[in-house]
């Protein structure tokens, strides 16, 4: 494994994805999609004890979009559904492993109890710290860069900055997510090579990992593929290869 420099980390300290799949997969078992749904939560736990296991400390999972409103009523209703099931269910389990849950996204939209069980989830885990499992539930990228604007505005209009002197950190740190390090890996599982509107201002140096594996399908040796991937990358940041390199060295001298 390597130094663990910013270059050329060997783990990812924050891993995203986007599971996409689930209906698909239903398909080919002739099970209805929500069979799939059903399927892809069983695989967020052991999504959730390998990161634990790996010692990743942040784990993002695209939930719900702000477009998936758009899906037939029946399995928006189904996907809530478990959604308040898994935070009944599974908060005890997150809980004995040191996991905090976050759900990022509008949750004006969310019904009145499953913004209760977030509010006591969240509670409940908030000094955890071996795993920080943060759930995107009605998020939107666009969504997201909107609100932290809107709160920059209000601090404009307190005065606190003049509208000339906003800049990118006076966005960044309304963001969800603003206090933790931003994505080193996106994974998108089920063969589509596009964000769909997920963490598209934290993502601007993401490394992105695709496989044609569904979610259902996806087990540790995915991961372990990813994570692979991902260590063989030079991320640059805008430099040259050689600038990349050479800090390197000096880092290791
Ligand atoms: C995309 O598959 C998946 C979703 C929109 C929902 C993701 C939900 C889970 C993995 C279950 C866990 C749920 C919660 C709330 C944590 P798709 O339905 O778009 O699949 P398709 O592209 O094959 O139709």
């Amino acid at each position: 494994m390597s130094s663990g420099h910013e270059n050329r980390p060997a783990i990812p300290r924050h891993i995203a994805v986007i599971m996409d799949g689930n209906g698909r997969w239903a398909y080919r078992q002739h099970l209805p999609r929500v069979a799939g749904h059903r399927r892809g939560a069983e695989v967020v736990r052991e999504m959730v004890q390998s990161c634990v296991d790996l010692g990743i400390p942040f784990l993002t999972l695209f939930a719900f979009s702000t477009e998936n409103w758009r899906r037939p009523a029946l399995e928006v209703r189904l996907l809530m559904n478990l959604f308040r099931l898994l935070l009944r269910r599974e908060v005890r389990k997150l809980q004995e492993n040191g996991v905090r849950l976050r759900i990022i996204g509008d949750r004006g939209a969310l019904d009145r109890d499953i913004r209760q069980l977030i509010e006591e989830a969240e509670t409940l885990t908030r000094a955890n710290n071996r795993l920080q499992l943060n759930l995107a539930v009605n998020y939107g990228g666009r969504w997201d860069i909107t609100q932290a604007a809107r709160a920059a505005m209000a601090a404009v209009q307190a005065g606190e900055f003049a509208p000339e002197d906003l800049s990118e950190a006076h966005i960044a740190r309304h963001l969800a997510l603003a206090d933790i390090p931003e994505p080193d890996l996106l994974i998108r599982t089920g063969g589509e090579e596009r964000i769909s509107n997920f963490l598209i201002w934290q993502l601007a140096y993401t490394e992105f990992y695709f496989t044609d594996t569904l979610w259902p399908d996806v087990d540790r040796a995915v991961l372990e593929h990813a994570l692979h991937s991902f260590a063989h990358r030079q991320r640059r940041f805008g430099r040259t290869g050689d600038q990349v390199l050479e800090a390197d060295c000096s880092v290791s001298d």
